[in-house]
């Protein structure tokens, strides 16, 4: 713990002496009237959103209506024409690529295709951000047991210890979305970007996928943003937790209203709200997607 972790009257620091913490107050991601073209289509369209640490996202909208482009944006690997982004308050927008590996490396994320390198055995794949994040914090370079050992625990984590040394090739789809998982957690980021995790799979590993991402959410508290086009998908971000003394997911207690769902159509985002707020909406847009079973 930092002192600026330390929460207020400790015994450290009292009360009256601390100041606001800016971890707390400062939003993990922050879209501001954001603009992406290519040529005519527009891929993001004036898009706003904010979301704090610990909080998830669920972002749904038709093929091509700019999902990817959000993720893609929100860490600075496209630029918008336009507009503002602020990673854990720090812009993105017009950073130079050299100043954006210190952002990214606090970012996990899972790619649309897997993003695999299939030339790399699956250690290596998982054993690449970490590399790449000590690449860039050269002060604290982990020794090669270390890495090996960080390794072995995000593919423990997704149940996957016994595919180190194989090839992606060698593996099921949804053995190699887990992989992607593992290799999405493995620097423990304070957010991660899940780009249609569950695309391609059958219900009871798409479930599965789910559940592995609830149990990194929950276990370290990270910020969440979810693409996807099962609502059910997001209906278990926004009604299920991961339980560490069972290691179960079962209902949260309450509703979370730390869930947010946002409807994308044409680059604009159409809708933001909570899931009472998705279910209730009278746009039939909107209503495609707020079906138990829609596409
Ligand atoms: N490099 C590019 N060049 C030209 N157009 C692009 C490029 N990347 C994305 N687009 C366009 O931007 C729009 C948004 O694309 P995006 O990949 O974000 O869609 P998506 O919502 O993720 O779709 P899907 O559900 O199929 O993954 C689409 O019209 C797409 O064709
Ligand atoms: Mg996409």
């Amino acid at each position: 713990m930092t002192p600026n972790e330390l929460p207020a009257g400790s015994a450290a620091f009292p009360a009256a002496v601390i100041p606001r913490l800016p971890a707390e107050s400062t939003p993990t991601v922050q879209f501001q009237d954001v603009c992406l073209s290519f040529g005519e289509v527009h891929a993001l369209d004036h898009v706003s959103f904010s979301m704090n640490p610990g909080e998830t996202r669920v972002v749904l909208g038709a093929a091509g209506s700019g999902k990817t482009m959000l993720l893609k944006t929100a860490v600075g690997l496209v630029m918008p024409n336009s507009g503002h982004i602020r990673l854990f308050g720090e812009e993105v927008t017009g950073r130079k690529e050299a100043q954006l590996f210190d952002l990214r490396a606090r970012v996990g994320i899972l790619f649309q295709e897997g993003g695999l390198f299939d030339s790399l055995i699956i250690a290596e794949n998982v054993a690449y951000p970490l590399l790449n994040q000590h690449a860039i914090e050269q002060s604290h370079a982990p020794s090669e047991a270390e890495v090996k050992q960080r390794v072995r625990e995000a593919l423990r984590f997704v149940e996957l210890e016994h595919t180190l040394d194989k090839f992606p090739s060698e593996l099921s789809g949804g053995m190699r979305r887990r992989v992607g998982i593992a290799r999405a957690v493995v620097t423990a980021p304070a957010l991660v970007l899940y780009d249609s995790p569950t695309a391609g799979l059958d219900p009871i590993t798409a479930n599965t996928i789910i559940a592995l991402i609830l149990k990194e959410r929950d276990l370290r508290n990270t910020a969440t943003i979810m693409v996807t086009h099962r609502y059910q998908d997001g209906h278990l971000m926004a009604n299920f937790r991961y339980n560490p003394s069972s290691g179960e997911i079962e209902p949260a207690a309450s509703s979370q209203k730390t869930t947010r769902f946002l409807v994308m159509r044409e680059g604009r985002v159409i809708f933001e709200g909570s899931q009472p707020e998705l279910l209730a909406s009278t746009d039939p847009y909107v209503q495609k997607f707020a079906r138990p079973g829609s596409a």
